[in-house]
């Protein structure tokens, strides 16, 4: 009853800040009104669930949630992001996150995701909306091509020991200078010593509760 409780005050919260940045960006808020239309018939907690039943715990990360607008802001802030970065939100749900670095940052953002209907859902807003610069795709996370990224956000959370090492061992590919920002884990924790240079380590909020998120750059 009181985790439930808190959970409500979070949502509220986490809403409410959503709201602010929705209000200061007219293109944020065309994407907040397409994803509100598109939520009644599509819930995203629901689609992650029914779609993810086909995989095995090693190739996804099952439980769906977003990061909130404030914490992409602090990252991005922390990163120095400019409209010159091209960012990769890997596992990207419905793309708010993909929305708001293009909005916002006015940078190149990529979106890739595992479920269809998500990447269908996001190319509709982004046609609806009328927005440029972002791109979503439909494959594995695994599968992607990063090699003109300079920024990768991962909300990896809840993703297997064995889908994370897999995950840094793709990203040994990546050139030096890289920035990736990881929700839980720094990637030195699984990865050689001399591989990333920890650049900041911050306490976010999700909606199941406080965390801390890692800034790294990838060493060459
Ligand atoms: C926790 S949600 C994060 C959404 C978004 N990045 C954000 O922070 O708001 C994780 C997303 O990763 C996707 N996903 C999980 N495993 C994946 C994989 N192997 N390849 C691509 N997408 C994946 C899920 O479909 C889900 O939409």
């Amino acid at each position: 009853m009181k985790s439930a409780v808190a959970l409500l005050f979070r949502s509220i919260f986490e809403a409410l800040g959503n709201l602010t940045w929705y209000c200061r960006n007219w293109q944020l808020f065309k994407v907040g009104l397409l994803t509100l239309a598109h939520y009644f018939l599509l819930n995203p907690y629901r689609v992650c669930r029914e779609y993810m039943v086909y995989f095995s715990e090693n190739q996804v990360q099952k439980i769906y949630g977003e990061t909130a607008f404030a914490t992409l802001a602090t990252l991005s802030t922390l990163a120095g992001l400019s409209s010159k970065d091209t960012v990769y939100d890997l596992g990207c749900g419905r793309g708010l996150g993909v929305f708001w670095w293009a909005s916002v940052i006015g940078c190149k953002s990529v979106g890739i995701d595992l479920v269809p209907t998500f990447i269908r859902q996001a190319n509709a807003i982004k046609k609806q909306a009328g927005i440029q610069h972002v791109e979503f795709m439909h494959h594995s996370i695994f599968e992607t091509d990063l090699s003109d990224a300079t920024f990768i956000y991962l909300y990896g959370t809840a993703f297997s020991e064995h889908a994370v090492h897999r995950l840094v061992e793709q990203f040994r590919a990546l050139p030096a200078g890289v920035l990736i920002a990881s929700i839980s884990y720094p990637l030195s924790a699984y990865a050689q010593a001399h591989e990333y240079t920890l650049l900041h380590e911050v306490e976010v909020g999700f909606l199941w509760g406080k965390t801390t998120a890692y800034l790294q750059r990838k060493n060459g």
